[in-house]
């Protein structure tokens, strides 16, 4: 068997372009491999512009792996730069029929010493598989890899679909279920940039998701609440061709106590996705997490179906928002577990 070469996909290169389309086609045929159900890659778009693209709260490095000249892996290092600065995440895919002649093993190498190059200290992986998977993937590739390279499960999340548009009737019954609950709070919606006059508090209650939704035994901070940082985060999703719809909880005192968020790619017409949800611990019992969801549906859909399908993903543990997603008609579709290692 040749040796494995690893080489950066440099963003300065003449060659970017092609490295970036080979580097992509190896992401996209294992993404895709097996899991016509579950399966939800990001568009080329959006890869370009993390890898290529400079910001103060990402730094994103991509490597390609051939062997007599063709693709047959992509790795992919992505550090947080202005929170968890002790961690880097990691990809490692290799295409099935290159698979145990130790390609994976070589990325991690370059991933793992580039990241600690980089000061990291605690690396990141996931590893997704289909809900038909039997015994929790115990026999899934990725997850063998990762433990054979020293990584443990620091958490596992259900991944949950829902078939778009969602019945303008369901919408209405559990709006009007949840409405006596949450009679205290205004709830406003938008697309779009967060309004000036609401920036700074949203900022501060959505930089609190990864560390007030279950994490498992990961180890999160959260992230950077500042506003320069939050129209940062939204520069790059314009760039990358993401639309978010908003809804808020506001107290009377104008407090902001509760948000979700829901992105669409104009990349992807068949998939969108439902990302954070969270109400401030001191504000929950008032079904405000159904009431956020429900109005940011009916905000997104009178605009137009956004996409055929929505996606998202919840820890196995979190009854709480399961429950709202299923009141939804969200069901399973996949897995993801994370895995973590000291370096
Ligand atoms: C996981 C993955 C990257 C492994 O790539 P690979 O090139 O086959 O990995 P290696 O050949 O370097 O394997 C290293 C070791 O991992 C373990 N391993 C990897 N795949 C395994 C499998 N299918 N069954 C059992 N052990 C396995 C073995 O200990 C192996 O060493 P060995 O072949 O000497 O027994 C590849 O299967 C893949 O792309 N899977 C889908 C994406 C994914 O889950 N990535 C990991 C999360 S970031």
């Amino acid at each position: 068997m040749s040796s494995v070469l690893i080489t950066p996909v440099d963003p300065a290169s003449a060659s970017f372009d092609a490295d970036l389309q080979r580097w992509y086609d190896v992401y996209l045929a294992v993404t895709l491999d097996g899991r016509p159900g579950d399966a939800a890659p990001w568009p080329l778009p959006e890869v370009r512009d993390f890898v290529s693209t400079p910001t103060g709260f990402r730094w994103c490095g991509a490597w390609l792996a051939t062997r007599e000249g063709e693709a047959v892996g992509a790795g992919l290092l992505d550090l947080p730069l202005s929170s968890n600065r002790t961690m880097a995440n990691v990809s490692v895919l290799v295409l099935p029929a290159a698979r145990r002649t130790g390609v994976g093993s070589a990325l991690l190498e370059v991933l793992e010493r580039e990241a600690a190059a980089r000061g990291r200290t605690l690396v990141l992986g996931e590893v997704e598989f289909g809900i038909d998977v039997p015994d929790e993937g115990a026999a899934e590739p990725g997850l063998l890899f990762a433990r054979s390279h020293g990584y443990a499960v620091g958490q596992a999340d259900f991944q949950r679909r829902l078939d778009l548009p969602v019945d303008a009737a369901l919408l209405d019954r559990l709006a009007a279920e949840a409405a006596p609950h949450h009679a205290a709070y205004e709830l406003v919606s938008w697309r779009g940039p967060v309004p000036d006059d609401l920036a700074a508090r949203y900022a501060a209650l959505a930089s609190q998701l990864l560390v007030e939704a279950p994490t498992g035994d990961l180890e999160i901070e959260g992230e950077d609440p500042s506003v320069a940082a939050l129209r940062e985060r939204e520069a790059a999703r314009v760039r990358q061709g993401t639309s978010v719809w908003h809804t808020v909880a506001l107290t009377a005192e104008g407090e902001l106590v509760a948000h979700t968020v829901v992105a669409v790619s104009e990349h992807n017409r068949e998939l969108c996705e439902q990302w954070g949800t969270l109400v401030r611990s001191d504000h929950r019992g008032h079904r405000l997490g159904l009431a956020v969801k429900v109005a940011n549906h009916r905000a997104l859909q009178a605009d137009g179906p956004p996409a055929k399908q929505i996606a998202t993903w919840n820890a196995t543990v979190n009854d709480h928002m399961a429950a709202i997603n299923e009141q939804l008609g969200f069901h399973r579709v996949g897995r993801l577990v994370e895995v973590q290692k000291q370096i």
